[in-house]
């Protein structure tokens, strides 16, 4: 069983929700003059962000999901992201907030905003809890940043290693994992 019980902390609890707090503030505040704001949470890893975020938005939100696979290379997950799941309903005309646990390589979400963008969305944002600048491969634009981080492998909160540590209530950093080559689901 590989990795340890509990991981160090990156990022504590307390941080982590008062940061969630005020990016559902900006975004609500983003979005003052529209009825209602379609959240994305691209699964698995924003499962956990998108439920604290969701519930302090001051729009009333409707709550769809997608789920995405990417096949990563040795540590580089350099491969096509191919779309799992989609969401139960059209998008056309709504005002969609895309929430993702991660950025890293960001060719996740270059796909998912041009995939969702052909949908004619009213407007389209990107969200992210976490961003790793220094592994980026391709350009894409984050309307709501969480937290910028160091290129180390993060689980909690959502995010896995494996399938494990997705319940940790904090962000924890595992020194010397990198991704497999394995497929990924994200
Ligand atoms: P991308 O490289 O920006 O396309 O990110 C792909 C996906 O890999 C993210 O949505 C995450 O689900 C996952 N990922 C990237 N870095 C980490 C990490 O440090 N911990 C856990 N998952 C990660
Ligand atoms: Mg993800």
């Amino acid at each position: 069983m590989p990795g340890p019980l509990s991981p160090p902390v990156l990022i504590g609890e307390a941080e982590i929700q008062a940061r969630v707090s005020e990016m559902a503030t900006e975004i609500s505040a983003d979005h003052g003059d529209v009825e209602e704001i379609t959240l994305i949470g691209v699964l698995k890893g924003a499962f956990v962000f998108l439920a604290d975020l969701a519930r302090r938005l001051t729009v009333p939100p409707v709550i769809e999901f997608l789920a995405v696979a990417s096949y990563g290379a040795g540590t580089t997950p350099s491969g096509p992201v191919r779309l799992i799941m989609d969401t139960r309903s059209p998008i056309e005309g709504r005002h969609v907030v895309i929430v993702e646990d991660i950025v890293d390589s960001g060719r996740t979400l270059r796909y998912l905003t041009e995939l969702l963008g052909a949908r004619q969305p009213a407007s389209l944002r990107t969200c992210t809890l976490l961003h790793k600048p220094a592994r980026r491969e391709v350009d894409v634009h984050l309307d709501y940043v969480g937290f910028t981080i160091p290129d180390v492998w993060v689980v909690g909160y959502g995010l896995d290693l494996a399938e494990r540590y997705r319940t940790l209530p904090y962000i924890a950093r595992l020194p010397g994992e990198r991704t497999t080559g394995r497929c990924v689901g994200t």
